[in-house]
């Protein structure tokens, strides 16, 4: 049996193209439906309620395109509002960004010390903690907010000094525990994953929870038969809306995607903020 509906993905802005590009390189035949909400984003910093909201109308909007399967690309939805999105939204499996990086943390962990990085709203909830020491209550996990970090992705500067100088100040606390694993859980911070590895030497592993979200969503549409036929490419018929449409965006996505997206859409913001 196949489905071949498209996977509906959401995040706050860019970054989660980085969950769409192992998604297709892990299921090349899949559809994938992408809003960025590019006209609020960050959502980092701002309260636990708005980002509820914001999610769920973001969610609303993929709800609308009959999708199979949604996945929150925005470790900042993921970690204060995964419940709530999954209280409103019955029909579908829902998968977060969190509780794959979660998993692989504790897969991959050597020294069960084990870093965080993200946005305030994902370190301040306490999200990958819980989700590690649900599974091994031994490991410690030392979390950090680095709130410059998408800004700096946003403009671009992937490689410049001023991303070497920020990352050394945010990271030197976390090398100085000890830390053999770090978790990137912002879907931002893979653009950043040279910098930070030279900046952390070669002992420390980065983990890039995009990866292991996309085998998540392989293993669940596999579970339910629901993988979309073979013969089709799915990159090609796939849809990218945002809520604001810069040319910054769209190149930003080129250089993440390695290659153009077949059209990216403007949908209005009233539009999704008429959702409740
Ligand atoms: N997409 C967000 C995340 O993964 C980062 C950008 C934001 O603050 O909205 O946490």
């Amino acid at each position: 049996m196949s489905d071949s509906r498209a996977i509906g993905v959401f995040d706050s802005g860019l970054g989660g193209l980085t969950v769409v590009n192992e998604l297709v390189r892990l299921m090349p035949n899949e559809r994938i439906i992408y809003l960025g909400d590019t006209a609020r984003v960050p959502y980092g910093g701002r309260s636990h309620e708005t980002i509820r909201q914001y999610g769920l109308q973001d969610a609303r909007v993929l709800m609308e395109m009959d999708i199979k399967l949604l996945i929150v690309a925005c470790n900042t939805v993921s970690s204060v509002a995964l419940d709530y999105l999954e209280q409103h939204i019955k029909d579908i499996p829902v998968i977060g960004v969190v509780l794959p990086g979660a998993k692989a943390a504790v897969l991959r962990t050597t020294g069960k010390k084990v870093g965080v990085i993200g946005t305030m709203a994902t370190v301040g909830s306490g999200s990958y903690a819980k989700a590690i020491q649900d599974i091994d209550p031994s490991i410690k996990v030392f979390g950090k907010a680095c709130p410059l970090f998408v800004p700096l992705v946003e403009e671009g500067l992937l490689d410049h000094e001023i991303t070497k100088l920020t990352v050394q100040y945010y990271l030197k606390e976390l090398i100085d525990f000890g830390i053999d694993c770090l978790v990137l859980g912002c879907t931002h911070y893979p653009l950043l994953t040279k910098v930070i590895q030279d900046t952390v030497s070669a002992g420390i592993q980065l983990l890039d929870s995009a990866l292991w979200t996309a085998k998540e969503a392989q293993d669940t549409l596999t579970k339910l038969n629901a993988l979309a036929p073979d013969g089709i490419d799915g990159f090609a018929s796939s849809r990218f809306m945002v809520s604001d449409l810069t040319s910054r965006f769209e190149s930003l996505a080129e250089t993440l995607m390695g290659r153009r997206l077949p059209g990216i859409e403007k949908v209005s913001l009233d539009e999704i903020a008429a959702y409740q």
